[in-house]
């Protein structure tokens, strides 16, 4: 059974309390539980790692070489700046899809671009809860890797 990290960035801990219009009212453990009986029901694992540190958000694409199949990753607010994140992303081999909860093109200007994007395997944006959902069926097929 594929084993997927769910690795969610800075301020995602907020859930639920942080800015309710943008991003809703479900918390980060209601995306968790979502998450982990949906990916039950399509025999796919997962371990949840949330950080606000840049520096343990990278160890923590490093470690999961060796140990997941695949990561799906919301940097938050790093998308948008951290080329250390994005090297982290470019130096392991297995493949990284980033999610956003909100569409960052609908927003801010300094949202608009990914230092990410480039080196994902792909992106979706603006889906909530469910573009994680998307982001774990890619990894039902054993080709995906
Ligand atoms: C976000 C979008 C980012 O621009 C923002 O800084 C976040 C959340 C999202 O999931 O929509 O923290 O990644």
């Amino acid at each position: 059974m594929p084993h997927i990290l769910i690795l969610n960035g800075p301020n995602l801990n907020r859930l639920g309390k942080r800015e309710p219009d943008v991003y809703g009212r479900d918390t980060l453990t209601d995306l968790e539980q979502k998450l982990f009986q949906f990916a039950e029901g399509i025999q796919i694992e997962l371990t949840f790692f949330q950080s606000n540190h840049e520096g343990d958000l990278i160890d923590a694409l490093h470690e999961a070489e060796e140990q997941y199949d695949g990561i799906v990753l919301n940097p938050g607010a790093f998308s948008h700046y951290s080329y250390a994140i994005r090297d982290a992303v470019a130096a392991i081999s297995i493949p990284v899809i980033e999610v956003h909860l909100s569409n960052p093109h609908a927003r801010e200007e300094f949202r608009h671009r990914s230092v990410i994007a480039p080196v994902a395997r792909g992106q979706i944006t603006g889906l909530g809860f469910e573009g994680y959902k998307l982001a774990i069926c890619y990894f039902m097929n054993a080709n995906n890797k």
